[in-house]
């Protein structure tokens, strides 16, 4: 299909292959598809199951499966290990009164993060353009995805990340796989602003979901869904919100299966921000009639951003899909990891902010009973060990979060225990009384 690149702020048009990130105006831009060259929609979807019986990597590719609506590049430039091959597991719905409920675990792709579905695309049209050098801000998981793909293509790689301020396992996966990593004295906003003027001035490619790019690859999370739903969506899609960028990308990927025809009825958004770091929250409740950032704090580093990029992505994807936001506290995320966990549906705390989230809206009845929902958990449980340990050990104070004495009963640390079998025997025994 042919592509172009459009601003979502005053719709002006330029080549897919100008190598801006922003309109003249300043907008956002889109990567927008035209439409009325596509197969239709049962052609298509049959095509793109045909392909998961294949042994091509782009087809094992729960991105490039779909490329059609993804994007179509020579497969030599396509830059994948194959990511996006990630499992949609049912949860028991009852607790929460719903008709069914799922969880898509996007910590099982190759990097342990949902990044990995963008940057496959952002990197693989970057090395398609010919780019020198690849650059990006980082609250983690973004530097560990661009530090693994860039490796892969051979191109040197930088991220800049928040002084002391993301999980060991991200930061341990960025110095692994080789990629110049810069600490800066500030906030993941001060790294996202610095990487935007450099990238302009030095010619370097900036793969942040302000990259277009990117969120094409991201809108797979949906269509990944929808076929391994059987071909249908649930009422709600429940995602945690930090930079915006999944939630703008989930709002394309509606906005272009509605129109396509793969669906009639448009599942609600639900985006989960933590309470520290809200500013989207703050402004759905004055219903998107201002914007204010805000200084982000929360034990969720993943999401702890306080001036998202993709704001007007953002407020697009929630109108379309009559979309809600709202907040959860740090001791609601981390009970509810300590809960997905015990599921061995094991994710990092940002993401735990999902069944958080839907904890609170089934509560306030905005989600209603009998009503079915998708949780997409974002990253793997061993991307945050020190959160983890401190859960288990009962350590919860020392990440700063008081007053929360349910969070105490998640502990079940390590006893020390002499080497001797007859003792280990007793203590096995007293533990399954
Ligand atoms: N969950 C996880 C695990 C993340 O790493 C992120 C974002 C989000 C949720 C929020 O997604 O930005 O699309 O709203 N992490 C980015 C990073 C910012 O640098 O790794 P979003």
């Amino acid at each position: 299909m042919n592509r172009q690149l459009i601003c979502v702020t005053c719709g002006s048009t330029y080549p897919v292959e100008d190598r801006r990130l922003r309109c003249d105006c300043g907008g956002l831009l889109d990567v927008q598809l035209h439409m009325d060259s596509a197969p239709p929609p049962v052609a298509l979807a049959a095509r793109f199951e045909s392909r998961l019986a294949s042994r091509v990597p782009q087809d094992l590719s729960g991105v490039w499966r779909y490329r059609e609506l993804v994007l179509e590049l020579p497969a030599d430039d396509i830059v994948t290990f194959p990511e996006g091959r990630t499992n949609l597991y049912a949860l028991d719905p009852a607790p929460l009164g719903l008709s069914a409920l799922w969880a898509k675990h996007e910590g099982e792709n190759p990097t342990g993060s949902f990044k990995d579905r963008g940057m496959t695309v952002a990197v693989s049209w970057a090395r398609h353009q010919g780019a020198r050098a690849l650059i990006c801000a980082s609250t983690g998981n973004t530097s560990a995805s661009l530090a693994a793909y860039g490796a892969r293509a051979h191109i040197p790689v930088f991220v800049l990340i928040p002084n002391g301020k993301i999980a060991q396992g991200k930061l341990a996966q960025a110095l692994a796989y080789g990629a110049h990593t810069l600490q800066i004295d500030g906030s993941f906003d001060d790294a996202m602003h610095a990487v935007e003027q450099m990238a302009a001035q030095h010619n370097l490619t900036l793969v942040n979901s302000l990259n277009p790019f990117r969120l094409e690859g991201q809108k797979t999370i949906i269509l990944d869904s929808f076929f391994q739903l059987g071909r249908m969506l649930p009422d709600w899609i429940v995602v945690p919100g930090g930079n915006l960028g999944n939630t703008s990308a989930f709002g394309k990927a509606l906005i272009e299966m509605k129109a396509l025809g793969f669906i009639d009825r448009v599942p609600r958004l639900a985006i989960i921000q933590a309470e520290g770091a809200s500013p989207f929250a703050r402004a759905a409740q004055g219903g998107f009639q201002h914007f204010e950032p805000m200084q982000p704090e929360t034990v969720a580093t993943a999401i702890r951003i306080g001036n998202p990029v993709n704001y007007a992505k953002a407020v697009r994807a929630i109108r379309f899909t009559d979309g809600v936001v709202t907040t959860v506290t740090d001791a609601e995320i981390l009970q509810a990891k300590h809960d997905l966990d015990r599921q061995a549906i094991g994710c990092e705390p940002a993401s735990a902010a999902t069944l958080a989230g839907l904890r609170r809206l089934t509560r306030e009845q905005v989600v209603r009973p009998g009503e079915s929902a998708l949780l997409i958990i974002t990253g793997n449980l061993l991307k945050d060990p020190d959160t983890t340990i401190a859960l288990a050990t009962g350590q919860t104070a020392a990440l700063g979060i008081q007053g929360a004495p349910s969070l105490d009963a998640c502990a079940n640390g390590p006893r020390h225990v002499p080497s001797d079998p007859e003792t280990i025997a007793r203590i096995i025994e007293e533990e399954l009384q």
